[in-house]
């Protein structure tokens, strides 16, 4: 899922992003709620339609923004107050007004809230911000939601295998009573050693219910991507590909490319020869090494229309093999070229 934050990806229209192919987009509960406001976006008949996209939108319930992005924060078994970061107002996110919110934009998939321990938090202390988490979560499996819309709980634990466990068996617990529509893990990626993060993946992605879909938050690079597929994920968001387009740094087949590199003043190559973007069959990194030395808009559009379509597409590649049930072969490849190929 592209992240589309303010309710855009940034750059680039529903129409490109269409092209590109996505199956699902991101907006966010914490900064929609803030601005515009979600009574002003249900005024105009609902996220999809304010912002000109007719595809599914899953919206993250705030939690990890409101731990990354406001400052002040004080918890509560009732909430989370804390200051917008946009004006310094005080704001209260509860897991039953983080629901309103996303009722009121109607995203299709929404998240539970959740409350987001940083990636070192000692054990104990982790204890008890999950059982609130569950409690929570209890609260949110009550809210009523639209008929369209979806709610998935998130699992916490750090990288305590036995602690996610735990929280797995108290979701299943309330999903027995109210089925959840997916299952998402958190609190990965957020400053843990990238083997700690994936051996919590090859044990536990496998003990989430293999009937809904399984979703990797906030993952990743291409290599965290494949990584998690190989463990069972199905859905992943990352606001990676986009920013890094914007950075100039491409993602591509044979690994990546930093296009503001004197090398690609001349070269009338596409960004990634086995790539059909529309940037890769239109324009030469000559081009494109110009109009990120220019700072031009356009430069940023086009690369992230190619950053986003060679995400997707190693995803779609993925769903491919493995339905041919050629998958390792697959990764091997991917891996062997983004390794020893130069881009
Ligand atoms: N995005 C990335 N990680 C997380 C998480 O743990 N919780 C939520 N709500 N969003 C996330
Ligand atoms: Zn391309």
């Amino acid at each position: 899922m592209p992240v589309g934050t303010q309710g855009t990806v940034k750059g680039i229209t529903p129409a490109q992003l269409r092209d590109i192919g996505p199956q699902v987009i991101l907006g966010n509960t914490y900064h929609l709620g803030l601005r515009p406001g979600d009574a002003l976006v249900a005024q105009h008949g609902g996220l999809h339609r304010f912002m000109g996209w007719e595809g599914p939108i899953l919206t993250d319930s705030g939690g990890f923004q409101v731990f990354s992005l406001a400052s002040l924060r004080k918890m509560t078994e009732e909430g989370v107050a804390f200051q917008s970061h946009l004006d310094g107002s005080p704001q209260f996110l509860s897991p039953e007004r983080s629901l309103e919110i996303q009722r009121n934009l109607g995203s299709d998939i929404c998240m539970a809230l959740d409350e987001c321990p940083p990636g070192r938090m000692e054990r104990s202390k982790l204890e008890v911000s999950m059982a609130r988490t569950t409690r929570w979560l209890a609260r949110s499996r009550a809210v009523p939601l639209q008929a369209h819309q979806g709610l998935f709980a998130i699992n916490q634990g750090g990288t305590h295998l036995d602690l996610r466990r735990g929280h797995l068996a108290e979701a299943l617990e309330l999903d027995a009573k109210t089925p959840f529509q997916g299952f998402a893990v958190g609190g990965l990626s957020v400053g843990e050693p990238k083997d700690e993060m994936n051996a919590v993946l090859a044990e536990f992605v496998r003990e989430l219910p293999a009937d809904r879909p399984r979703y990797l938050m906030g993952v990743g690079t291409p290599e965290d991507l494949l990584f998690g597929i190989e463990q069972g994920v199905d859905l992943f968001d990352c606001v990676l590909p986009s920013r890094e387009a914007r950075h100039g740094r491409i993602l591509t087949s044979r690994g990546k490319l930093n296009l503001k590199n004197a090398r690609h003043r001349e070269a009338d190559l596409p960004l990634d020869p086995d790539c059909a973007c529309y940037t890769c069959r239109t324009f030469s990194r000559a081009y494109l090494h110009h109009l990120f030395r220019c700072g031009e808009l356009l430069g940023f559009t086009l690369n992230t229309i190619h950053n986003l379509s060679y995400t997707v597409g190693l995803t779609r590649a993925a769903r491919q093999a493995l339905l041919e049930n050629r998958f390792p072969a697959f990764a091997q490849t991917s891996r062997a070229r983004w390794q020893t190929e130069e881009p």
